[in-house]
């Protein structure tokens, strides 16, 4: 068995640590005062002392076998004293804003928007352009797909960067993407982008020094000069893209070794065992922070550190080098924030967010992926249990963080629904993913759903799922059939799931098109970018002439628009649905409705109830008492109602209907 360090503290480790601040802090004091004036010097200092035990014991942990931590960490500080002094007015008065109220991005008004700067807007500058239509959304937060540089050629939308400094040409400059912060912060919105931080291209300028032959940059990747290790890694390594790019490993002709490559061939994996990687990227995040980054996507998170003999995932040590860098980063910049893309089972996900032995401050927000995932199969077998099961089992963020709570992203959808919680409703857990396969890619009878199968693994018969939010909730079928019916049918679906995202708890993130309910790109393969990744069929460009129909009620996209508009007024004034408290799903006595109490602390509850079912349903009244509601009224919901709709004792929702109740 691989032996893993033991995360706990331990009174010596601290007596080390608080020795390690009293030796740095005599020298740094005159300086951080001289370079940030007396005030902000004192704060910088202070952040530094707040989160400096878990710092220094996450340096000790991961590297002091290669350097001396306290070196590297005076070394570290250095850095973040050089980006504080070096930061702009206008962001320093943001962190102000954001340390005097820390849970700046947990409020209910927040609502995220996901585009691709090419296909939503051509260039930054047409970003710039587009807030207007943003803000009619209701959108506050704009997470922008990869930017950086790419290397030339597949890049996997971006995530094979070139250069961490400069913006992707065809976008345009860093001046642009300062230009647009600025802007965003202007308007109360905040700009997020990824951190591909696990990899980098091949192309980058130390994958290019590694393959020159400078053994300095060959230590900054996994580089092996035989099989034999590889070999051994791979006896448990999982692949990721097993049929595009099968095998963990790579063989490169000017390394002369075998380069670990855990996405494709030409995203090589960073060692960051090794300390001078650590260093390269936080000045990386450091250098973005300076352009008015506020959210950093924590790209591939849980893969950053590897152990012989295990899936090379949710290691300790991953969580220590986010630990680390977040209360770096934390020290230079305050109001900047990580956001982690972890896709890792839902009971090691609240990890992610500092839910350790202690409150160890980690990622601010994650994905909740769970949910995501449990949406499509509710709506695929119209049916709430499992949802209520699974739901149930996922433990709440710590109070100072938040999920990100989505219905479709850019990647393929995976079938995380596990045995324990499918045994939990009395099902097969194979044989539900299987029916979820074939349901979202058509094969299976009467399904509404036009996806594609991703990454089949034709001996197990498993896949993923690629397609737009409107193809999987059936839209395709429905106009091609012209039948109004099939068409309200699945524009409801579409509005029902993103009723609970906007209504679970965090920020609720819409994907790009599906404000129009764009249907999947059937020219996604004609476009080399593509190489071959279906996953491409729901990235689509935004069609700006449907955009124009948004304000017509009579047109499918002025249903959708106005739907998640209206969602996002409405969850703006529940404190229930702030980040960082809890939902709770409550069983109710029909198995077609998933039902849930948000609440934030002590706030009033919010019940919501969601009918995946496509005709009407009722449940017993009892839920309200049970959700702690008092008079209760409607906040809002799919269909109109003067009063909540209560008949015979029971609650009346319409199919694939929501309700959200409040306390009167
Ligand atoms: C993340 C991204 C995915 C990408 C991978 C490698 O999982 O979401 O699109 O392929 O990382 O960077």
């Amino acid at each position: 068995m691989p032996t893993v360090p033991a995360l706990r503290s331990t009174p010596a480790q601290r007596a080390r640590s608080t020795a390690a601040l009293a030796a740095l802090l005599p020298a740094l004091r005159p300086r951080a005062t001289e370079a940030l004036g007396r005030l902000d010097g004192e704060a910088f200092l202070a952040r530094l002392e707040v989160g400096f035990l878990d710092l220094h014991e996450a340096l000790v942990v991961l590297y002091a076998p290669r350097t001396d931590p306290d070196r590297l960490l005076a070394a570290l500080v250095e850095r973040c004293l050089a980006a504080a002094t070096d930061r702009r007015e206008e962001l320093r008065l943001l962190d102000r804003r954001r340390e005097v109220d820390p849970g700046w991005f947990q409020r209910a008004r927040h609502c995220g928007y996901v585009a691709y700067v090419d296909r939503f807007a051509g260039t930054l500058a047409g970003v710039r352009e587009r807030l207007d239509y943003l803000a009619e959304l209701g959108t506050t937060y704009l997470h922008l797909m990869p930017l950086l540089k790419p290397r030339p050629g597949p890049n996997d939308g971006g995530y094979a960067v070139a250069d961490y400094r400069e913006v992707d040409p065809r976008l345009g400059t860093t001046a642009d993407l300062r230009a647009l912060a600025t802007d965003l912060h202007g308007r109360g919105m905040s700009l997020c982008v990824d951190l591909v931080l696990n990899h980098t291209a091949r192309e980058h300028p130390w994958a290019e020094a590694a393959r020159a032959g400078d053994g300095r940059y060959r230590d900054y990747y996994l580089v092996f000069d035989d099989r034999s290790v590889p070999d051994a890694f791979e006896r448990t390594l999982p692949e990721v893209f097993p049929d595009t790019a099968p095998g963990s490993f790579t063989w490169d002709d000017e390394l002369a070794g075998w380069v670990w490559t855990t996405f494709n061939p030409w995203q090589w994996d960073l060692d960051w065992a090794n300390p001078e990687v650590f260093a390269e990227m936080l000045q990386v995040v450091l250098d973005l922070s300076a352009q008015g980054v506020d959210v950093f996507r924590v790209d591939a998170a849980p893969f950053v550190w590897k152990r012989m003999g295990t899936d090379c995932q949710d290691q300790p040590e991953a969580h220590l080098v986010l630990q680390a860098l977040r209360a770096l980063v934390r020290v230079a910049a305050p109001g900047v924030l990580l956001k982690a893309e972890a896709i890792v089972p839902p009971e090691v996900l609240v990890k992610y967010l500092g839910d350790h032995d202690h409150y160890r401050p980690e990622c601010d927000l994650a994905y909740n992926n769970q949910l995501m995932v449990q949406l499509w199969s509710s709506l695929a077998a119209r049916d709430g249990r499992l949802i209520t099961a699974a739901m149930s089992r996922l433990r709440p963020p710590p109070p100072q963080t938040g999920w990100v709570t989505y219905v479709r992203g850019h990647d393929d959808i995976g079938w995380a629904v596990s045995d324990a919680d499918a045994a939990a409703v009395g099902w097969d857990g194979h044989a539900h993913r299987r029916f979820l396969i074939d349901f979202y890619s058509g094969r299976f009878p009467g399904s509404f759903a036009r996806g594609a199968l991703f990454q089949e693994d034709p001996a197990s018969g498993d896949a993923r799922i690629s397609g737009t939010t409107a193809s999987l909730c059936g839209l395709d079928r429905a106009l091609e059939l012209a039948d109004p019916a099939l068409v309200d049918a699945a524009l409801r679906r579409i509005v029902l799931l993103h009723s609970v995202v906007h209504s679970y708890g965090g920020i609720p993130l819409l994907w790009t098109g599906d404000e129009l309910a764009q249907r999947n790109d059937l020219f996604w393969a004609t476009d080399p970018a593509s190489d071959g990744d279906n996953r491409w069929m729901h990235r689509p460009r935004t069609d700006w002439a449907a955009a124009e129909r948004r304000g017509d009620p009579a047109t499918v996209e002025g249903r959708v628009f106005a739907a998640l508009a209206g969602l996002s007024r409405a969850r703006a004034a529940q404190l229930a649905l702030r980040a960082g408290g809890e939902s709770t799903p409550l069983g109710v006595d029909d198995p077609g409705v998933f039902a849930y109490r948000r609440r934030h602390q002590r706030s009033e509850p919010l019940l919501a109830l969601v009918n995946f079912a496509d005709g009407t349903r009722t449940v017993g009244a009892d839920v309200l008492d049970r959700a702690g509601l008092t008079d209760p009224v409607v906040a809002h919901a799919s269909d109109p109602h003067d009063a909540v709709p209560l008949v015979d004792g029971r609650l009346v929702l319409p199919g694939l209907g929501f309700l959200w109740l409040v306390s009167g």
